[in-house]
């Protein structure tokens, strides 16, 4: 089936076969076989990026879309992080001892996030959506978490559950869900269990879960209902932070203030950084022998001075980039206009969803009439086979994304755009042929 692909990357094909022998299904992370496998394929081994291009150990380019896991809101290989990082390296890229980066890089956030009155740095976002809810337990004395179905907040045991169709697998422990942007089935769920709930953690904008913006005001009907019932809200800004804005998204663009958030991705710039923090009186129950708290923090590497100066360069680069982001978000909403426009006129039963420079497209069972507006709906309609094989004929279009594309970056160009569409286009036809 991806005859070219396969020609083309007989480098990747022998680092694939040694993969398997030593890491479960190849990888290190379950999505970066990037479902080639489905295709009788494997993933390209990427050896070098630049801007918004990568290119494989077989030389292949490919315009890069997944952009580091949507961390790459400056493109690869940013002059100016790049120096930040190589500048700290020289004098010693790690102690484990407080360090002044870390301090610079915490005022800089605050002034620009007020909502983090205190946070925490940590090396992943996982680890920070896992110390976020574990803090909303501690201040309710509640134990139960609630989540929207396809919610991805990382692997940790807390939250890693409901995230894929038909969201049938049992929570580790002490969680429930409801579908976003559907308020019978958030009011069902407070009904259920609104006396114990101790914190609800959402995505302002949906990402691994299908790309879906709130929809009239969700977010501010979700802060009320959270509020009046003393229920924590957590939002994760992991994709959403510093994505659409100079800052972050749940506040200023949809109009709801979290008591806790997350940050991670493009605030560092591809290095491994998780932020959690807010309300003061949250967390306060972090620190060492506070009343009423238990063990909240750690990690060899958190706050790590690569990423803090990473993060330092990012902030830097952002603010002076702060107006360029009506032209990246333009940019993203024109592409996925165009892209459903499309789609439409072949007939084909995929959709592109998303908000401003995040597009997800997603192969379904039928076509769609009307917009896709929920996790629930999208699970529904899901094809997961059909999803893997429109990403390998992706691949072979040199189109290089997951959940069917990913994020531009202000270093992607209009022809990338065209070419982009172009090889969805090609990769439809060549599906139904
Ligand atoms: C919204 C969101 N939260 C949390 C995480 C977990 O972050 P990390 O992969 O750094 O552990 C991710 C990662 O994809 C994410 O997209």
């Amino acid at each position: 089936m991806l005859e070219d692909y396969n020609s083309r990357t007989k480098k990747s094909k022998a680092l694939w076969k040694r993969a398997v022998t030593l890491f479960p299904g190849g990888v290190s992370h379950n999505i970066r076989d990037f479902g080639m496998p489905s295709c009788g394929s494997y993933p390209p081994y990427i050896s070098r990026g630049q801007g918004g291009h990568i290119w494989d150990v077989d030389g292949n380019e490919y315009i890069d879309w997944w952009m580091t896991h949507y961390s790459l809101i400056l493109g690869h290989n940013d002059p100016v992080v790049k120096k930040a990082i190589s500048d700290q390296v020289e004098a010693g890229h790690h102690f484990r001892i407080p360090n002044e980066p870390q301090v610079k890089y915490g005022e800089q956030l605050k002034e620009v996030v007020p909502l983090l009155e205190k946070m925490r740095f940590t090396a992943t976002g996982s680890e920070s959506t896992m110390y976020a809810v574990r803090l909303a337990r501690l201040f309710t004395k509640r134990k139960l978490i609630g989540k929207t179905l396809g919610g991805w907040h990382g692997g940790n045991d807390a939250l890693t559950y409901h995230m894929g169709h038909p969201y049938s697998d049992a929570p580790f422990y002490n969680g429930v869900s409801f579908d976003y942007n559907n308020r019978e089935s958030l009011d069902e769920m407070l009904k259920k269990h609104g006396k114990d709930l101790a914190g609800i953690i959402v995505e302002p904008v949906i990402g691994a879960g299908g790309g879906i913006p709130p929809e009239d005001d969700f977010l501010v009907y979700l802060r009320e209902e959270t509020a009046s019932r003393d229920i924590l809200l957590i939002f994760d800004e992991i994709i959403t932070g510093f994505r659409f804005r100079f800052g972050t998204a749940g506040d200023k663009l949809f109009g709801a203030e979290p008591d806790l958030l997350t940050l991670g991705k493009a605030a560092a710039g591809g290095m491994p950084l998780g932020v959690y923090g807010g309300r003061e009186d949250v967390m306060a129950l972090a620190a060492a022998g506070a009343e009423g708290g238990r063990w909240v923090g750690g990690g060899t590497f958190s706050s790590h001075p690569l990423t803090m100066a990473a993060g330092l360069a990012v902030l830097k680069r952002l603010r002076e980039k702060k107006k360029e982001y009506v032209r990246l978000n333009k940019m993203g909403d024109s592409f996925r206009e165009r892209l459903n426009e499309m789609l439409q006129e072949m007939n084909a039963p995929l959709t592109g969803t998303g908000y401003g420079s995040i597009t997800f497209v997603s192969h379904l069972t039928k076509v769609l009439e009307g917009p896709l507006k929920t996790p629930g709906q999208l699970g529904a309609l899901f094809d997961h086979d059909k999803q893997d094989i429109f990403q390998g004929y992706l691949m072979q279009e040199g189109v290089f994304g997951y959940h069917g594309l990913g994020a531009l970056s202000f270093t992607h160009s209009e022809e990338d755009v065209e070419k982009t569409l172009a090889g969805i286009s090609n990769a439809v036809r060549n599906m139904t042929c």
